[in-house]
């Protein structure tokens, strides 16, 4: 098969159906329990041939991104090159429509739509323990979203069991307009431990879909987001008091937060009344996304 000149891939938003801080490593990581799924929400990465590495972000949430050897789609590309010994480079466009700093791993969607868009446009063949160790070493979420589909995920994010397909719940996700400091929320984590919320069935309603969510703890650090950030109580409100929401969470250290509807048209009925009742918030609906290949970027 001969090698594309141009790819485009979507780099959906991640979602953290639970999460639990299950201990602490002695280098400080967390030890993270949690059920991990996708959006219909995305950033868009398109990758084109070059001989040199570049970049070009454009999107509502553009700005404000650097574009040096700090951002995690160039570092993500200059590691692949070191993996792989590879010398061609590539012109990466980065569309950011999804808020930074916001829980629902945006930087390490991209970084994973990079890998796996340099992996085909090189032509090139990384093992998979050394291609996982890279996208760990870029940060925690990035080796889920490198995998790509619905999974529990365990460790500080490197351990990945694939689940069935979950139901495609509608959703609303909502962002109050502000950027939150994963290892601040880290550290303002207090009290014990949680167990592991892992479930052994699969959800095929969404009424059981939402029964073995409520037997899980939530979220771990959506009482230090709170603590920090209390708009993100008041926007966990305002999302399950929606007509027709069946349950509102935050995802990752915040400060994003998704609602599951009974109905698609309950979401987007529900996205509509929260952006204009709130026209500083980020507001989306779409729904559950278990495979992110599975998602047009155009
Ligand atoms: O890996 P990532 O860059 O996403 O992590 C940002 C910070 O969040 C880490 O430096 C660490 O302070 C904290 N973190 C953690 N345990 C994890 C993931 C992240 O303590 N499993």
């Amino acid at each position: 098969m001969s090698e594309p000149d141009s790819l485009i891939w979507a780099a959906p938003a991640k979602l953290n159906l639970y999460l639990h801080v299950t201990g602490k490593r002695d280098d400080g990581y967390h030890l993270l329990d949690s059920l991990v799924t996708f959006a219909t929400v995305c950033d868009v990465v398109r990758i084109e041939r070059a001989s040199a590495l570049s970049l070009t972000i454009d999107g509502p949430f553009g700005e404000g991104l650097p574009l040096t050897s700090d951002n995690l789609v160039l570092r993500a590309a200059e590691k692949l090159r070191q993996l792989t010994g590879v010398s061609e480079g590539a012109h990466i466009t980065l569309t950011k429509n999804l808020p930074l700093s916001s829980g629902i791993g945006g930087g390490s969607s991209d970084a994973a739509a990079t890998l796996r868009g340099l992996v085909r446009l090189w032509g090139i063949h990384p093992g998979h323990h050394d291609l996982s160790g890279l996208a760990l070493s870029l940060g925690a979420d990035v080796p889920v979203c490198l995998f790509g589909r619905s999974a529990f995920m365990s460790g500080i994010g490197e351990r990945i069991e694939p689940v069935d397909d979950l139901p495609e719940v509608p959703m609303v996700l909502v962002n109050p307009g502000i950027g939150v400091s994963t290892p601040e929320i880290f550290k303002a984590r207090t009290g014990t431990y949680s167990p592991s919320g892992k479930f052994e069935q699969t959800p095929e309603t969404l009424d059981e879909f939402v029964t073995l969510l409520q037997e899980t703890r939530h979220n771990d650090l959506a009482a230090p987001a709170i603590s920090k950030q209390p708009v993100i109580k008041e926007v966990l409100d305002q999302i399950v008091r929606s007509d027709g929401c069946r349950l509102s969470r935050m995802s990752g250290s915040g400060a994003t937060c998704f609602g599951f509807f009974n109905t698609p048209s309950q979401a987007e009925e529900a996205a509509k009344t929260l952006a204009h009742a709130y026209p500083q918030w980020w507001v989306k609906s779409g729904a559950i996304l278990n495979d992110v290949r599975s998602l047009s970027a155009i």
